[in-house]
């Protein structure tokens, strides 16, 4: 059985919602309930670990009891960048051989794609699993002055979300050897290490929550589901 490690401890300075994006409200709950009420949904999941909002970790406590009572959860306070967030909460950890990283700011992601991110590591028996969606825009890389360097050949490109599941051991020494104040994600530090980081098809649905615009988006979406 696998551990999650829930990153919400961002401000959520993009999105302004006057409290930190975690607990900004989403289609009539703060939005970290929705990944919580997934994750103990996962039946390979049985434990979390929540890097909370410096302050906030007795309101992240409350939540999650509401949104996912079958879920034993610990409550951490979260560090100054993401990776920083995810290696308090790695700390505390209880031994589980598989860990489920995923960003309180995808309130979408859904128990099926948990389970089959975790049932993937196992049978690939590789470092790191992460979801992703395939590439639809063309993009470009360009200087800072916008000059385009080149054009990316689309077929190649994914688009990455979490959940990132690791084998423990690889994200330990992952996050104790990488420089945490720079990783956008976790699977880039596996790479850094040589690690074998491999990707599962998503949805595009599972979108983060970054601006005003993503929660009505995700509003809608959440509404369709029903
Ligand atoms: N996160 C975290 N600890 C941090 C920074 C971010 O746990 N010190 C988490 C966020 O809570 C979020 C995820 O990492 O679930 C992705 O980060 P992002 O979308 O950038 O969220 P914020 O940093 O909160 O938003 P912003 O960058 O707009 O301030
Ligand atoms: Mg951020």
């Amino acid at each position: 059985m696998a551990t999650a490690l829930v990153a919400a401890a961002g401000s959520g300075e993009r999105l302004s919602a006057g409290v930190p994006k975690a607990l900004a409200p989403l289609a009539g709950r703060p939005m970290v309930a929705w990944c919580l009420a997934a994750l103990s949904e996962a039946t390979t999941i049985e434990s979390a670990v929540i890097a909370a909002p410096p302050g906030h970790e007795e309101r992240l406590a409350e939540i999650a009891a509401e949104a996912a009572p079958s879920l034993r959860t610990e409550v951490v306070p979260g560090g100054p960048t993401r990776s920083e967030s995810v290696a308090n909460a790695l700390r505390v950890q209880g031994g589980a051989e598989a860990l489920v990283v995923h960003d309180a700011a995808r309130p979408l992601a859904t128990a099926d794609l948990f389970d089959r991110c975790v049932e993937r590591l196992a049978g690939w028996r590789c470092d790191c699993v992460a979801a992703a969606a395939r590439a639809v825009d063309t993009i470009k890389e360009a200087d800072a002055g916008g000059r385009v360097i080149a054009t990316l050949e689309r077929a190649q490109l994914w688009v990455v979300q979490t959940p990132q599941v690791f084998r423990s051991a690889s994200l330990a020494r992952a996050l104790s050897e990488g420089d945490l104040s720079r990783a956008s994600d976790d699977a880039q530090l596996v790479e850094a290490v040589g690690g074998d980081v491999r990707l599962v098809e998503a949805p595009r649905h599972n979108l983060k929550v970054t601006t005003p615009l993503d929660v009505r988006i995700a509003e809608l979406l959440l509404a369709e589901r029903g």
